[in-house]
């Protein structure tokens, strides 16, 4: 069919670049361990932190709601699709987060997009950390107010950025709880003293921390004990959660507004049964089995410093998202295929999900991988790394 040939153009330059990517489809479940290709390679790349993609409890809880309620709502929430169980989920998730109320979107995409799209209008003004996710980006971008991009993590530019907003209506300081692309954390304490000296509010996007800081997992509001201090949390339920969704943490009055006039949760049916079982079961798990968080952080720690002693640059992470840095789009993919070789799954990232130039290959280890799994990975790093000059 004619009419796509200027895509095509585009296609072929980033084949010409070396930065066109098929996607690879896994042959098995998610875990540290995957089959890809009909070879087993051990997975450094999903954000499954706990393991809980395929937790026996979260399948049972799933199964029993497939069985009861069906696989699908028919609705979206406003007109036929909330379940019982959807209500009572974000009660749980309310009481677990420390706030008043939380309400759950179909993603964590589409919770940014919806809340940044529906509280701000032309009077208010968002100030977002430069590095903060696409999802916060098209949030933005779908508003009227007026927006301030401040340096990343750069308190500096951020007090300045308030400064210059003194005359909004309501000044929202946005920013990711962990930084997807280099696992370090947002300096929340700082953020949140700036806000309450210019009278401004706090949005935190926790998909990265959540069920990975914070007691049994809460996120980067609780780890630096601001609970009752951060507007607004937003979190996934698809990384460490292990299903599918995005919630809001915040008070009634935000949840109610967002019921009315939060677009992706207005518009899009609601979670079939049982992604939300799913879900609720990973809360108890979250509360009942602190030791994944422990195994996390204990592998996160071997992981990163066997990178280090190898002689790899892992720029400024703190948490378990630990990028290799590399700077070439193409040579990022080429440790990236290299290591796959070596029988580990660790993806490329490059231009536009990070900068030009900062292409790096970014690792997640798991609380499920044993240590012989994250020595036989490092070993794998160490040959691809100097087989390519990217270490000695
Ligand atoms: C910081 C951040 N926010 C939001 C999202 C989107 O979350 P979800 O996968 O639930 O849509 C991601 C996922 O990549 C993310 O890294």
């Amino acid at each position: 069919m004619k009419g796509f040939e200027y895509l095509q153009e585009q296609l072929d330059e980033m084949k010409d670049q070396g930065t066109f990517r098929e996607l690879i489809p896994l042959e098995s479940a998610q875990g540290s361990k995957v089959t890809i290709k009909g070879k087993e390679v051990i997975q450094l790349s999903s954000n499954n932190y706990l393991g809980l993609t395929s937790h026996p409890r979260m399948v049972k809880a799933a199964e029993e709601a497939n069985e009861k309620y069906g696989v699908g709502t028919g609705s979206v929430r406003t007109i036929a699709g909330t379940l019982q169980m959807h209500e009572d989920f974000e009660e749980k998730l309310a009481k677990f987060k420390h706030t008043e109320a939380a309400l759950v979107f179909q993603s964590g995409f589409t919770t940014n997009q919806g809340v940044l799209s529906s509280i701000l209008g032309k009077e208010d003004v968002v100030i977002s950390d430069e590095l903060n996710h696409a999802s916060i980006i098209d949030g933005i971008r779908l508003t009227k107010a007026g927006r301030k991009i401040y340096k990343h993590v750069d308190m500096e530019s951020l007090e300045e950025a308030l400064k210059e907003s003194g005359d909004f209506r309501t000044r929202l300081i946005v920013t990711d709880g962990v930084f997807s692309m280099d696992g370090n954390i947002a300096p929340l304490p700082e953020i949140v003293e700036l806000a309450e000296k210019y009278d401004a509010l706090v949005m935190v996007d926790d998909a990265h921390a959540s069920g990975v800081l914070g007691d049994n997992g809460r996120g980067t509001v609780n780890h630096f004990n601001l609970d009752g201090r951060v507007h607004i949390q937003v979190g996934t339920l698809s990384k460490a959660i292990g299903v599918l969704g995005g919630y809001v943490a915040s008070t009634q009055t935000l949840k109610d507004y967002l019921i009315h006039k939060g677009r992706p949760f207005l518009f899009s049916t609601s979670h079939p049964p049982a992604v939300t079982a799913a879900n609720d079961a990973a809360i108890d798990v979250l509360l009942e089995e602190p030791e994944l968080i422990e195994k996390l952080w204990d592998n996160t720690k071997f992981f990163k410093k066997g990178l280090e002693d190898l002689g790899f640059d892992t720029g400024i992470s703190e948490t378990p998202v630990t990028p290799v840095m590399v700077g070439d789009d193409a040579l990022t993919h080429k440790l990236s295929d290299q290591l796959f070789e070596e029988g580990v799954f660790a993806q490329g990232i490059v231009f536009p999900t990070v900068q030009r130039g900062m292409g790096r290959v970014r690792t997640i280890v798991t609380a499920e991988h044993s240590k012989e799994e994250l020595q036989e990975a490092l070993d794998a790093f160490g040959r691809a790394g100097k087989k390519l000059g990217i270490i000695k």
